[in-house]
């Protein structure tokens, strides 16, 4: 298997982290641990971009040495990689001695191709962007329309690299390489930006001091960006004769080698970095991505509107996989998109809470348990039905489906095979209906029933591993599974229905994804200070539930004690439980004691007056509607924790039963 290689930018160490950096971090963690669990020679390579006059400015204005300054900046970083659980093999900073050695290398071996010559230069310059700009890419004024910011007048000798040599090079290897960039869109852009013709650009400069000084010319410190490009050879020890560097023969000769970047850096990657490689005469890498750009709730990012989103509190608040999930699923890789709390939330109850955790809940904690003594049943390949059949086939397609978009650099379109096979299980329950099993006593099916379930579990929680390595290893946990641990060599992706050994001892546990009830959306919006009354541009996400208005306003002569308002009405929290155990309360006909999944950390106990009208088993495994805030009482020495809501008449009672896989929790209205 082909080594695989994988970076993300180097990001500039003027600024804090950002769910920008977090996404390119992200993307590039998920495509690595696809990677590892395939059994490929895997390395994840992200780091700080600290040369450059923007940082040179930024130390300047905090009274610090550009050193000092960026070793303050560069923990912030580290920590938010690792609360993200992105698992990186190295991490470089552009001021680390391997890295300004190699970059040296690097600058001799372009001169010794004849690409280097001493010149003068005067044109414009965006600090923000480290960039030169022709008048033609300006706006009126002289303006960025990057920064917005006027950019500067640069005039001094400097070092040129002659990339006016390597137009038509460049464009005979786009021709050899045609998906060289990612999206195919952006690669014409680029195609047709090279066509125009290519100016030698200036690679050095006098005017300041922070950066690598030139091999030979200690007046001149080597422009930023061929610095910072340099960092995916240096991180591996290269650039290097072979022999020299195993990591770098490895992984960038013989490897394959991907660059996630944001669309706004793609001409660095994808014109100056293969046309300074062609010269040194080293392999090209194998693929850019560049994905789109990331608003938050409509709004570009940035500090002064105050919606630039730092990770720490959305991973406090949801925890590091559910801000992975969404942002990987909510956002069409390589297309730009939005960042909205309501959405994530919205996402977090749909899909986690009901799709995913619901599944593990209604079988783990109910059925195994209960009537299988929480061990795993036998897998009876000679007893398949139809539905049967329909589930396997629907997972191995969806296995096969799920690695070949994480191949393609598509995690969105990953996750939707993953959840269709949620989704497939999910119905596989319903129409297999475990509950009506155990109460016909028809135990060869509820095995393999419950069999099939828990070995679809089993493999989603490798398919989903690499975007929730955590939530995986607690959806293991409750099977019975060891935490998935990659292994060059071994492939673990599932491909083989069946592989969920008979007898483990599953350990049903706390729901994975609790639901997030709307009554608790308000907090976390106040915690996280998202603002919800703004103008339109944030109205997706919901505000405070404002105080419905009265359905029924009661007129003034109408009897007014029968007469109650909507308001009334959301006092009683109605909502779906799911019975997990019932049992007849000793020395009682009348009551029957439920433990019920409400959605919450741990089941409730509820007493019912229905003991003449139904059996324990009749409930087993059903969803009912129960009023969910009742004062906790006693009944027979026993605490209810809850009212289940049956209709009766003189004769008969029904408790009042929900026919769809309703997530527990859900509220009755
Ligand atoms: O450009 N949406 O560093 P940088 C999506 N040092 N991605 C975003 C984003 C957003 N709103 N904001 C930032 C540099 N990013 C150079 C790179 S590489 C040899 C040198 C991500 O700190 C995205 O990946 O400005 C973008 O390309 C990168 O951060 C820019 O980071
Ligand atoms: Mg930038």
């Amino acid at each position: 298997m082909k080594p695989f290689f994988v970076t993300t930018p180097i990001y500039y160490v003027n600024d804090k982290p950002h769910i920008g950096h977090a996404y390119s971090t992200i993307a590039a963690d998920v495509l690595s641990r696809f990677a590892r669990v395939r059994g490929r020679p895997t390395r994840f390579l992200t780091g700080l971009d600290e040369h450059g006059l923007k940082i040179e400015r930024r130390a300047q204005e905090e009274g610090l040495s550009p050193q000092d300054f960026t070793d303050r900046m560069a923990p912030p970083f580290r920590e938010a990689w690792a609360e993200l659980l992105c698992a990186h093999d190295d991490f470089i900073r552009t001021t680390e001695p391997r890295h300004e050695s190699r970059s040296r290398d690097f600058w001799s071996m372009l001169e010794a191709r004849g690409d280097i010559y001493l010149g003068d230069y005067e044109d414009w310059y965006c600090v923000g962007c480290e960039s030169f700009k022709t008048e033609k890419e300006l706006l009126e004024g002289n303006i960025c329309p990057e920064h917005k910011k006027p950019v500067e007048r640069i005039k001094e000798q400097s070092y040129f690299f002659r990339l006016s040599n390597y137009t038509q090079p460049l464009l005979d290897f786009y021709e050899a390489h045609p998906d060289f960039v990612t999206p195919e869109g952006r690669f014409n852009e680029v195609k047709a930006f090279v066509r125009e013709g290519l100016r030698d650009l200036s690679i050095s400069r006098t005017s300041f001091r922070w950066g690598i000084q030139v091999p030979g010319a200690p007046d001149h410190v080597m422009y930023v960006w061929l610095d910072a490009l340099v960092n995916y050879l240096s991180a591996l020890g290269g650039p290097a004769p072979a022999g020299e560097s195993p990591l770098y023969d490895q992984f960038w000769t013989h490897g394959e080698v991907v660059h996630i970047v944001g669309k706004d850096i793609l001409r660095f990657h994808a014109i100056f970095w293969p046309a300074f490689l062609l010269s040194a005469g080293i392999p090209t890498p194998t693929r850019i991505e560049a994905h789109g750009w990331l608003t938050v709730n409509g709004e570009k990012m940035s500090k002064s509107l105050g919606n630039f989103l730092p990770p720490r509190p959305l991973v406090d608040e949801f925890g590091p996989d559910v801000l992975r999930y969404y942002l990987m699923r909510e956002i069409g890789f390589g297309q730009d998109g939005d960042f909205s709390h309501a959405n994530l939330i919205a996402r977090y109850n749909g899909e986690l809470a009901n799709g995913l955790g619901n599944l593990l809940n209604r079988v783990v904690s109910s059925f195994v348990r209960v009537n299988l003594g929480g061990r795993v049943p036998e897998f009876r390949q000679d007893a398949l039905t139809d539905d049967d059949r329909d589930l396997i086939a629907t997972a191995t397609r969806c296995a096969a489906e799920s690695a070949a978009h994480l191949t393609d650099i598509a995690p969105h379109r990953a996750l939707d095979s993953i959840f269709e096979l949620v989704a497939a299980t999910n119905k596989y329950v319903d129409k297999s209906a475990p509950w009506a099993l155990a109460k016909q006593g028809d135990q060869a099916r509820l095995e393999q029933v419950c069999y099939f379930v828990l070995e679809s579990l089993r493999w989603l929680s490798v398919l989903l591993w690499p975007f929730m390595p955590s939530k995986c290893d607690g959806l293991r946990e409750q099977l019975g599974l060891r935490s998935l641990t990659p292994e060059v060599g071994a492939d673990q992706w599932p491909n083989t229905f069946g592989g969920l050994v008979a007898g483990t001892t599953t350990a049903p546990g706390a729901p994975l994804f609790p639901r997030i009830e709307k009554d608790s959306e308000q907090a976390i919006y106040d915690r996280l200070g998202v603002v919800t009354t703004g103008g339109p541009k944030v109205a997706k996400a919901p505000k405070a539930a404002p105080a419905p208005k009265p359905a029924i306003t009661p007129a003034a002569d109408a009897p007014a004690t029968d007469v109650i308002t909507i308001d009334d009405v959301s006092k009683v929290h109605l909502k779906l439980a799911l019975v997990l155990e019932a049992e007849r309360v000793p020395k009682s006909d009348k009551l029957l004691k439920l433990q019920v999944d409400l959605g919450e950390a741990s089941p409730r106990q509820i007493l019912a007056g229905i003991g003449q009208h139904y059996a324990p088993e009749d409930l087993l495994g059903r969803r009912l509607v129960v009023v969910a805030n009742l004062a906790p009482r006693k009944m027979m020495g026993q605490e209810s924790q809850g009212m289940v809501l049956a209709a009766s008449d003189d004769g008969a009672l029904s408790v009042l039963f929900v026919d769809k896989a309703i997530a527990p929790g859900s509220r009755v209205k």
